[in-house]
């Protein structure tokens, strides 16, 4: 049977962060799909066609992750795709608590299961909204994303 994933989030846009956890997703599952959930209340920078295209770009290395969208519960799109795990990566223990409420939530709601994996030191202290702050303030963001995402970014920023 093959085993399949769910790395969900905002990815507003995505950084080496949530790459690193999409990369070491792909090599722990058969299928790895990149869920962009919608959230019409958080105001967001990129739309979810951009959102979804550079996921797209920089996951292209990536055999077996695909990218795809979802305005709901994610226990909802993993019903619908059958994919019984989600995948987050886990920067601090300020993460914790809220992932373990969230992930502790799904498995009650229709027992899929919540699979942490521990950040790379280095991108520990990095979010999207930081970047995004950053970037708006002129400051240097290139370690931070990939450069599909930091042209966009930019052109964003200076609009
Ligand atoms: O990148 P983010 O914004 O930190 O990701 C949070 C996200 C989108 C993964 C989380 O808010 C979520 O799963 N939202 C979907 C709606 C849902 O299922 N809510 C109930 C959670 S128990």
């Amino acid at each position: 049977m093959k085993r399949s994933a769910v790395c969900p989030g905002s990815f507003d846009p995505i950084t080496y962060g949530h790459l690193d956890i999409i990369e070491r997703a792909s090599s722990l599952y058969d299928e790895v799909v990149v869920a962009v959930m919608i959230n019409h209340s958080k105001k967001s920078l990129f739309t979810v066609e951009e959102r979804i295209a550079l996921i797209e770009d920089v996951c292209r290395k990536f055999p077996n992750v695909r990218v795809d969208s979802w305005h709901g519960l994610l226990v909802d799109f993993c019903k619908k795709n059958e994919i019984p795990a989600i995948v987050k990566g886990l920067r601090a223990v300020s993460d914790f608590e809220y992932e373990l409420q969230m992930s502790q939530m799904n498995h009650q709601l229709a027992g899929v299961e919540t699979v942490f994996i521990s950040t790379s030191p280095q991108y520990s202290y990095l979010s999207s909204s930081l970047v995004k702050e950053i970037a708006t303030y002129g400051g240097d963001v290139s370690a931070y994303v990939p450069s599909s995402v930091l042209t966009q970014l930019l052109k964003k920023v200076k609009a």
